[in-house]
């Protein structure tokens, strides 16, 4: 075939005849003859030839691009192709307008520090590993299975840096070591380690108020070094007065002299604990440096420790009296005074919101989010204590810790615990995070000071509430304080007013009806074990499906199964001088309950007045009896004194639409039941 002919053929079909694979196609279709040279026969034709010759060849699998197109362009066949290819198009934009309408209506995920309650591990106190009486690093190692139990993913661990242990490691030798009492750097990271795999998270204590005085900061800045001499707060004093009226939170003048520097520093806490100079730019880049330290080790959250004492006002001006006719020179406790000048000062909140910066950066990765929480008490300043929380557009802590339900005992009715409830609901900024603790290393435990006859309708309201509970160690089981004879006093708070004595709350854990309660094998532990400890403990409470503990677990589950407890809305329904009653929640779930907890005596509600409520609701858990799945009826609901009631019921009619004002929800999610998910809202 000469290409003449080719030439002539493409004249013909148009354009698709310049394709050179064309020719070459042909040239072997000649070659090859039979069958082959049928087909091509119909390409290879004259000029001015019959082009309805093609239309009579079948399309055919490995046909030549010109047959294809002369086929491809009749209604039959281009019809179903471009029908499909528009479907294609609009299934693939209909996955990309899912993806995106899925992606902006569900509502975030809850975070780690909000779905698990934070436990509290005081470290001396709660395993000892090492048989010297007091707990350790590689002790909590051998309970992480306890948190498993429990249903508890969030773990704060009071501080184990390197300390001389005059305030039991608030006073910190060295930020980036480990005092030999509770382990190594080793014993640290293979905690961390351990329960990094068991799926926990690590908080730990970060102290920026103060150092202790056997810092070697605080040995250069009283020798004077010129890098070091104002990493404190020195002024000018002489041994028999204070530079002015300023009070320790442990008692007594915040100034102590120095003959070295013939100067006198200044200490918000113990003398062994000298504030840090948070003006000085250095100091403030070196506990940033610390925080990054322990964020890249791996930590997933601080409890930053004692915020509101991080600045004090540069003129030193006395403080006003809350008595000012009271001799001055009596003044030697905090209550004394006004602390206009040595707390929450202009500043305070930009030192943190940079940690929590600092955070941030290690928190990108999934999972890893960094959380913090800040410690102050800002008695009847709710507006102080809310500020931690940050602005809508500046991130601080996650939640400042809601000190308030400590109140309970002097409040122990149920308006008063409504109204303990209300003054951080109704005060914390929306959008926020709500949280609860009714006890720590430093206030008495509640159970003492309610009676054990309300430890677990404590625990239920901790657990029933929206928000994180916090529990310190041993609130699970219903611990109590010790007594501790003034001679026994460990605590240096205590050494100054026995009865502000902190060691009574920090006893030992009781594992055990054993030796120490399981606690240590050492002959002496640093305080005395509970005698109660062979009634009250874990192992006899893991087998008693009444006890605290058995209640305290199933409510951690309760409150991450259950979509109401878990992030629905909280509404009031009801308080009287015994009983506090509030439901729980979700738009779109028909299931939903009421907590009933009973502060006072015997008693006996009428809730016929709310109408969203069925007349009959099913128990679902009490404190006091085990007829699970009775039916209760909601115009007689009976509960016995420091009894726990959760009631299930099921409803098309939500409480919240209609009482807006009794309601309160975080984290705002609906349920959507056909497709089982939860969307914005
Ligand atoms: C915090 C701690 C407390 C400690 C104080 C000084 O308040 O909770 O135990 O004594 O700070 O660091
Ligand atoms: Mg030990």
């Amino acid at each position: 075939m000469s290409s003449g002919t080719a030439n002539g053929s493409s004249m013909e079909l148009g354009e698709c005849i310049r394709n050179t694979g064309f020719h070459e196609d042909d040239k072997t279709e000649d070659a090859v003859g039979g069958d082959e040279e049928n087909r091509t026969s119909t390409v290879r034709m004259s000029p001015g030839g019959e082009e309805d010759t093609y239309t009579q060849i079948k399309p055919y699998a490995g046909m030549p691009k010109e047959v294809l197109l002369l086929y491809s362009g009749q209604a039959r066949y281009r019809l179903p192709r471009e029908i499909l290819f528009w479907l294609t198009v609009a299934s693939t934009l209909a996955l990309v307008a899912l993806t995106i309408t899925v992606v902006v209506l569900s509502p975030r995920c809850l975070s780690w520090w909000q779905s698990s309650p934070v436990y509290q591990i005081y470290p001396r106190s709660f395993k000892d590993s090492d048989s010297d009486g007091i707990g350790d690093l590689k002790g909590i190692v051998d309970k992480l299975d306890h948190f498993q139990y429990l249903n508890i993913k969030a773990i704060w661990i009071s501080p184990f840096y390197k300390s001389p242990m005059k305030d039991f490691g608030y006073d910190v030798e060295d930020f980036r070591d480990i005092d030999p009492l509770f382990g190594s750097m080793q014993d640290f990271d293979d905690l961390l380690a351990a329960m990094h795999d068991k799926g926990l998270k690590l908080i730990m204590d970060f102290i920026p108020n103060h150092t202790s005085d056997t810092h070697k900061w605080f040995n250069l800045s009283s020798s004077g070094h010129p890098q070091y001499k104002d990493y404190y707060i020195w002024t000018n004093c002489n041994t028999t007065h204070a530079p002015n009226n300023w009070v320790s939170v442990f008692g007594n003048s915040s100034w102590t002299y120095v003959e070295e520097r013939q100067q006198c520093y200044y200490h918000q806490f113990l003398k062994e604990q000298p504030d840090l100079n948070f003006r000085n730019p250095h100091v403030r880049r070196e506990m940033t440096e610390i925080v990054r330290f322990w964020l890249e080790k791996g930590v997933d959250g601080f409890r930053m420790d004692a915020v509101k004492h991080i600045l004090e006002a540069k003129h030193l001006r006395d403080e006003p009296q809350v008595d000012p006719q009271q001799d001055p020179d009596t003044i030697d406790t905090e209550f004394e005074l006004h602390h206009d000048y040595t707390t929450t000062q202009l500043g305070l909140h930009d030192i943190l919101q940079d940690w929590r910066g600092e955070m941030d950066v290690y928190s990108r990765e999934p999972g890893r989010y960094r959380f913090m929480v800040a410690e102050s008490y800002d008695y009847e300043e709710t507006e102080k204590t809310m500020m931690y929380y940050g602005t809508p557009y500046v991130k601080e802590s996650d939640f400042p810790f809601n000190f308030y339900l400590m109140d309970l005992p002097t409040n122990l009715t149920g308006t008063g615990a409504q109204g303990l409830v209300n003054l951080w609901m109704a005060n914390m900024p929306v959008g926020k995070w709500p949280n609860w603790v009714v006890g720590n290393h430093d206030k008495p435990r509640i159970s003492s000071s309610v009676g054990q006859d309300y430890i677990k309708v404590i625990n239920m309201l901790l657990l029933t509430l929206p928000g994180t509970p916090t529990t310190y160690y041993g609130e699970e089981i219903g611990m109590v304080n010790i007594n501790v004879t003034i001679d026994e006093i460990q605590d240096p708070f205590g050494k100054f007013n026995p009865n502000a004595s902190r060691d009574p709350q920090r006893s030992p854990m009781q594992w055990s009806d054993g030796p120490n309660a399981g606690f240590s094998d050492a002959n002496h532990t640093w305080l005395p074990m509970h005698p109660h400890h062979t009634t009250v403990n874990v192992e006899a409470q893991q087998k008693d499906s009444g006890s605290v503990l058995s209640q305290y677990r199933a409510l951690s589950l309760l409150r991450q199964a259950q979509l109401p407890l878990h992030r629905g809305w909280m509404c009031y329904v009801w308080s009287d001088a015994d009983v506090f009653a509030f439901l729980r929640e979700i738009d779109g779930l028909d299931k939903a309950f009421l907590v009933v907890l009973n502060f006072g005596a015997d008693s006996v509600i009428n809730l016929s007045a709310i109408t969203e409520l069925p007349e009959k609701l099913t128990l679902h858990m009490s404190t006091k009896q085990e007829n699970y799945g009775m039916p209760v009826i909601k115009s007689s609901i009976s509960t016995a004194r420091g009894e726990g009631l959760l009631l299930e019921y099921s409803t098309h009619v939500r409480f919240n639409p209609g009482h807006a004002s009794q309601c309160f929800v975080s984290e705002k999610a609906c349920y959507l039941g056909v497709l089982d998910i939860l969307y914005k809202c």
